[in-house]
C-alpha cells in the first residue's frame, strides 16, 4: 500500500508538472483546421460556380490577398488587372508573349517578370524582375483549371465579359452533388522546418529555405542578429517589430492560429540556427 501511495504521487506530480509546463511553458496556440482543399467538378460547372471557385482560390489558396489587399502598397490593385492587360502588352517594357487578355493573365501569374508594374519590381532590379512568385509552383501550386478560374474572377471583378473558357478535360458530371463542402480534417502535424516553410509560402516573400522570395526580409542569415524571443515574436504579432526597410502589414498575422505550438517552436529554432 505504501508502495502503491508512492508510486500513485510520483506520477499524479509527474503529470502535473507536464500540464505546468505544456499551460505556461511553452506559447499556446489553437491548431486551427487549414482551408479545405476543394475538388474540382468541372463537369457541370457553369460560369458562375466558376468565377465564384476563382474567388475562393483568390483569398485562399492561391494566397494573393497576401500581397494583393489594400493596405499593401507592394503589390498593385487587381480590380482592373483585366482592363489593362491591353496596354500592358504593347508597353515597349512588356517581354512576354500573350496576345489575348486571357493570357496575359495566365502569363502574369506564371512568369511574374514579363511584365513588371512599374514601381513594384524587386529592389535593385530597376522593375525588371518581378517579386510576386510563380503561383503554379511551390508551396502555392495552383493548377492550369485553377488558374483559368482565377481569371474568370479577375475579369469578372473588372466589370469585363469573362472569355477565359471552363476547361473541359476533367471530372464526371454526376460528381456535381457531393460539391457540399466536406468537413475539416485536422491537419497533419508537419515534422520539418522545409515542409513548414513550404506550407505556409514564407518563401513568396523571403529569401529562405533555397526559396527566393522578395517582399519581406532575407532569412538566411536572421540567426546571426535575432534571438529565439524576438523570432517568435515576428511570427505570432509581424507587427510587434517592423524590419527597418519594410513596410508592416505585409506578414501575414495568422500563424499563431494555423500552426501548432510544436511547429511554430520548430521554425523558430530554425530561424535562430540560421547564422
Ligand atoms: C508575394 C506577393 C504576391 C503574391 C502572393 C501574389 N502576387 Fe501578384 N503581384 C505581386 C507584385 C509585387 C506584382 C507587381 C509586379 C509585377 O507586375 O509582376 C504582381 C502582379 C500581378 C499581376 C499583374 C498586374 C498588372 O497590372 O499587370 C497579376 C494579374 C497578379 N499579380 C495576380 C496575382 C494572383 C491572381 C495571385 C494569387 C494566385 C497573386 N498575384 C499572388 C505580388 C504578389
Ligand atoms: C506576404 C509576405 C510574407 C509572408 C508570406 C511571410 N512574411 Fe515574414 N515578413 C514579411 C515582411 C514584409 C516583413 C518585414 C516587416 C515586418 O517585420 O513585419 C517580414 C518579417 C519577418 C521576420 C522578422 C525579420 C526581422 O529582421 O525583423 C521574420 C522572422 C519572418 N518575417 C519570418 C517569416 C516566416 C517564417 C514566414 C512563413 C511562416 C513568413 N515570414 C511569411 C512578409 C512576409
Amino acid at each position: 500500500m505504501r508502495n502503491f501511495l508512492k508510486v500513485l504521487c510520483f506520477s499524479l506530480l509527474v503529470i502535473g508538472l507536464f500540464a505546468g509546463y505544456s499551460n505556461y511553458g511553452i506559447p499556446q496556440i489553437e491548431p486551427a483546421p487549414p482551408p479545405v482543399e476543394e475538388k474540382l467538378e468541372l463537369g457541370a460547372m457553369t460560369m458562375d460556380k466558376f468565377i465564384a471557385l476563382g474567388e475562393r482560390l483568390y483569398n485562399g489558396k492561391g494566397t494573393c490577398t497576401l500581397c494583393h489587399n489594400p493596405t499593401g502598397g507592394r503589390a498593385p490593385q487587381l480590380e482592373s488587372a483585366a482592363t489593362v492587360a491591353s496596354e500592358r502588352m504593347q508597353d515597349s517594357r512588356y517581354q512576354g508573349t500573350a496576345s489575348t487578355v486571357v493570357e496575359y493573365l495566365y502569363e502574369s501569374m506564371v512568369e511574374p517578370s514579363a511584365y513588371v508594374v512599374a514601381g513594384f519590381g524587386k529592389a535593385g532590379s530597376n522593375d525588371s524582375e518581378s517579386p510576386m512568385p510563380d503561383v503554379s509552383a511551390g508551396g502555392i501550386g495552383l493548377s492550369d483549371a485553377e488558374l483559368k478560374a482565377i481569371i474568370a474572377y479577375l475579369q469578372d471583378l473588372a466589370g469585363t465579359d469573362v472569355t477565359v473558357s471552363i476547361p473541359t478535360d476533367a471530372a464526371p458530371a454526376e460528381a456535381e452533388e457531393k460539391t457540399a463542402e466536406p468537413p475539416p480534417a485536422p491537419r497533419a502535424a508537419l515534422d520539418t522546418p522545409d515542409a513548414l516553410i513550404a506550407k505556409f509560402t514564407c518563401g513568396a516573400c523571403h529569401k529562405v529555405a533555397g526559396q527566393v522570395g522578395a517582399i519581406g526580409p532575407d532569412l538566411t542569415t536572421i540567426g546571426a542578429t535575432r534571438d529565439k524571443a524576438y523570432l517568435r515574436r515576428s511570427l505570432l504579432d509581424p507587427n510587434a517589430d517592423v524590419a527597418e526597410g519594410f513596410m508592416a502589414g505585409m506578414m501575414p498575422n495568422i500563424y499563431g492560429t494555423q500552426m501548432s505550438a510544436a511547429e511554430l517552436e520548430m521554425l523558430v529554432d530554425y530561424l535562430a540556427g540560421l547564422k
